[in-house]
């Protein structure tokens, strides 16, 4: 904590470390009032940086209790305890270096380096964690060869977990005992963990490729025995993926995964021993959604692809942090869509990136995925990191081609396998393997901002040639202005007025011409002609959204009508029926109430409910109307009622325009028999509760009658939810509270379901206004400690509740920067991310930007402000 002015950290400083570490010998004593950690570091000085600079390791917030240099006590004037930083001045070449600290996990509420959740000892280690266990030089460059041994209470905490394989292990006096771990392979500090708790285990084995047999062993507290299934199975899907796909095998004996309550992030890859906040792996039929399911898939994907991606090649230092995130989320994103529908998966990563990373990119926080500077690494595990970066991934990925994208990351894993590289390594290795120069590519690396790409076309009727001419810009952002032009694979087709692709002839001689080509856009002004057409083609942009770029075509509403039911490019024909209701919502922003809605929509989405030959879970994802995060996002000066109110007004239209439509898509979409979690059965659930959530939006009594069924009577989480927030959206007050009393009565004891409970409440605008949010902060169950919790219930509503948080008034402003507040004392990260909707205050309409501004500025004001929640104020306020 502190009031005065953090310091900006710069990638252009960035020095080899002066000291190395072969060797990390730890002994963990862990008691009910706080933990000893003894550390042995065997150093030596890196003979690639100079020799004379004094030993320097980091520390926060720890008790030094002992220090020797080669078995020799340091006295006080030895060495310099600078607060975060131990200096020693003078040190041999080598040595042997031991410290003893005494920690205190029992009131560690940042949940950073060793904590207590729920009776259980856990570590967080990344980004700088470690640094809270011990003196350390804590930084990924920095990679040792840790022992690491734990001693407890043997019937509090009879698991005793921490990375590598278990080598030794007894008892101790006073019903005490220790388990010694060792990890072979050298990594940074951010990747230690230990773990002590009285936990279930879960066995499983995997033979690798080679015939190697791993065990693989899940932790979890026992009331969570039976939801470890499905994560375990996805984990065999994972190493069976990795080995198939990028040919990496698993390198230890044993893979571990951990459920732990109280996490500030999903899920983190520390070796051989994964940590999981529980909302991100544990699952049962009747407590997790569909969405769940797919989610603890994919981050239990992600976790274990980082053991090449991020462990056995880990980051230079955390500028780089996009090296192991972007590429392991397209790993992540890779596997998935080979797991479920591609297009489904496709339109869900755009849908994210472009509602809330266009978001970040446009505003006061935006940075290029390998950003230049920063004061809090934490506040940079950002979407523009993660999602971002997986998009330039998968443009070098496209620009390669599946076979020489192959070549380039087994080059890659074969030339750093052991290092802590850079980004620029990682493209080296791409170009390496593939002889393409993308030189102009790093760009995407460095400039922040999302490019705008505007298209305009004519056709030349008399010589049948079609020009598009495409220019592309990239916005200002903090600290860049004129930026240069970039490449951009952007890929295309034309379709004639049939709905037939035309093939894509780039002269008068050329004429079975490929039906798609990816343009690579390298100047600022592109243009290309094709050749050979009859008539004025209509053309389908960006397909399967090629690059992370916004797209500029003066659409009609007519061609996007056609694109919707023809293009063959699943992704596009989701984005026309995107562009066409966005286009009718903002036609109606400020309209009277009985404003006419655009006939043709309701006939698009008519013919979507009957279309039962279309890929139904693309219908499913066709029938969402555009959220209003994103509608804010296309805005200039958002005025979130108005938003809201349209949106509205264009959703109660098409429910009473197609209400018949919708019971019988309802009706035709129940499950008989048993729940599968095929893409099959995953989309007739989702249609059958869109089209329920329609019905109870206008109040339809037999809808009515059909949620309280089905909230009764469903066999799974997925209908019962959908079903909950169906009634909790439509105005039967009754029947809402109703099913939220007998909801929480069935699953009060299960925090997961209780964290759905509060954001099903929290993000609905009939159940979420601010005294309704106030109420739930006080209901027992609430937990301000708990991570999960504040973000189901103060995240939800300031996420997700976009009209109660922009109420008129300011208060839901005001309640948030209160809330930030409380929270900054006990867990800055989570402060610091919970600042983020109000950091897009330029975005809104006068009225609501300057009372978000004052909201900012009582932030900035209070005192003894976390380094997190200072950063991203300051420069939201810049
Ligand atoms: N490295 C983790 C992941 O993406 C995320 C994480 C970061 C977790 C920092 C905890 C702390 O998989
Ligand atoms: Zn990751």
């Amino acid at each position: 904590m502190r009031t005065n002015q953090p310091q900006t950290i710069y990638l252009s400083d960035y020095k080899a470390p002066a000291f190395l570490v072969d060797q990390v010998d730890l002994c963990f004593e862990l008691f009910e009032d706080g933990a000893r950690v003894h550390s042995t570091l065997s150093m030596r000085q890196n003979p690639e940086s100079g020799s004379g600079a004094p030993l320097e390791l980091h520390g926060d917030s720890l008790k030094l209790e002992f220090l020797a240099l080669n078995g020799t006590p340091l006295l006080a004037g030895a060495y310099q305890d600078e607060g975060d930083k131990l200096v020693i001045p003078e040190v041999p070449a080598e040595f042997e270096l031991a410290v003893v600290t005494w920690i205190e996990p029992q009131n560690n509420t940042r949940l950073e380096g060793l904590y207590k959740s729920s009776g259980m000892f856990c570590t967080q280690c990344e980004a700088e964690g470690f640094r809270c266990i011990t003196y350390y030089p804590d930084r990924p460059d920095v990679m040792a060869r840790f022992r690491t041994r734990v001693e407890a209470d043997k019937s509090a905490y009879p698991v005793l977990l921490s990375n590598g394989n278990p080598v030794e292990q007894g008892d101790l006096d006073n019903g005490r005992h220790f388990v010694t771990w060792e990890d072979p392979f050298p990594k940074p500090a951010y990747l230690f963990a230990l773990v002590a708790g009285d936990l279930l285990e879960k066995r499983d084995t995997f033979s690798t490729c080679s015939g190697r047999n791993i065990e693989l062993r899940m932790y979890v507290e026992p009331r969570n025995s039976e939801k470890c299934e499905y994560a375990m199975d996805a984990l065999k899907r994972s190493m069976r993926w990795d080995e198939e796909v990028y040919g990496r095998e698993y390198d230890l004996d044993i893979f571990m995964i951990v459920a732990v309550d109280d996490f500030n992030m999903g899920a983190m890859e520390n070796k051989g021993l994964n940590i999981f906040n529980s909302s991100c792996v544990l699952a049962s039929q009747d407590t997790a959604t569909d969405a769940a399911f797919q989610r603890i898939e994919a981050i239990v994907a992600h976790e274990y692809f980082h053991n090449w991606s991020g462990n056995r090649v880990t980051c230079r230092d955390w500028f780089q942090l996009s090296l192991k995130e972007g590429f392991t989320v397209f790993r992540d994103s890779q596997f998935s869509a080979d797991m479920g529908s591609p297009t489904v998966k496709r339109i869900e990563d755009v849908t994210l990136l472009r509602t809330a990373q266009f978001a970040e990119d446009a505003g006061p926080m935006a940075h290029p995925i390998r950003p230049a500077s920063y004061m809090e690494i934490t506040n940079f595990y950002t979407l523009t990191i993660y999602e971002k970066g997986a998009e330039v991934v998968r443009m070098i990925h496209n620009l390669l081609g599946e076979e020489l994208f192959r070549k380039g990351s087994d080059l890659y894993f074969e030339r750093h396998d052991g290092q802590a590289v850079t980004t620029d390594d990682f493209v080296r290795a791409m170009e390496d393997a593939s002889g393409r120069d993308l030189s102009q590519f790093r760009l995407w690396y460095e400039q922040a901002g999302t490019p705008v790409v505007a298209v305009t076309d004519d056709y030349d009727e008399s010589r049948g040639v079609y020009r598009l001419t495409i220019r592309q810009s990239i916005p200002n952002t903090p600290g860049q202005t004129d930026k240069k032009p970039q490449h951009i694979p952007f890929a295309i087709g034309l379709l004639n007025s049939a709905g037939d692709p035309l093939p894509l002839n780039l002269n008068a001689e050329e004429r079975n011409g490929p039906l798609e080509r990816v343009l690579e856009l390298t100047e600022t002004e592109h243009s290309v002609e094709f050749h050979g057409l009859p008539e004025r083609p209509v053309p389908s942009l960006l397909r399967d959204f090629s690059a992370p770029v916004r797209v500029q075509y003066p659409w009609t509403r007519e061609q996007l009508l056609f694109l919707m039911s023809h293009d063959p490019d699943g992704f596009n024909r989701w984005d026309a029926g995107q562009r066409l209701a966005v286009d009718v919502i903002q036609s109606l922003l400020g309209a009277p109430d009985d404003a006419a809605v655009e006939p043709r929509l309701v006939e698009a989405y008519r013919h979507l409910l009957n279309d039962i030959e279309l890929d139904q879970a693309l219908v499913a994802k066709m029938l969402l109307l555009p959220s209003e995060a994103y509608l804010v996002e296309l805005s200039d000066q958002a005025d979130v009622p108005a938003i809201h109110d349209a949106r509205e007004q264009v959703m109660k239209h098409l429910a009473h325009a197609l209400r018949d439509e919708l019971v019988a898509c309802y009706q035709r979409n129940l499950d008989q028999g048993d729940y599968q979690l095929s893409s099959e059965a995953i989309a007739r659930r989702s249609l059958r509760n869109i089209a329920l959530a329609w019905l109870l939006h206008i109040d339809d009594e037999q809808a009515l009658a059909l949620a309280g069924e089905q909230f009764d009577n469903a066999d799974n989480m997925t209908d019962r939810l959908g079903a909950l927030r169906a009634l909790v959206n439509s105005g039967f007050e009754h029947e809402r509270n109703q099913a939220l009393a007998a909801f929480y009565q069935r699953f009060s004891e299960d925090p997961q379901v209780v964290e759905l409970w509060f954001s099903v409440q929290a993000s609905s605008d009939r159940a979420g206004q601010l005294p309704q949010i106030q109420q739930l902060l006080q209901h027992p169950a609430f937990d301000w400690k708990n991570p999960n919790k504040v973000r189901s219930v103060v995240g939800a509503f300031a996420g997700q509740n976009l009209a109660a948080f922009h109420s008129p008034d300011g208060s839901g402003y005001q309640f948030l920067a209160e809330q930030v507040c409380r929270l900054d004392d006990s867990n800055p990260q989570i402060a610091a991310r919970l600042v983020s909707p109000l950091t897009r205050w330029k975005k809104f309409a006068p009225h609501y930007c300057e009372q978000m501004k004052a909201a900012l500025e009582r932030i900035r004001d209070k005192s003894e402000l976390s380094r997190d929640v200072y950063e991203v104020v300051h420069k939201s306020l810049a």
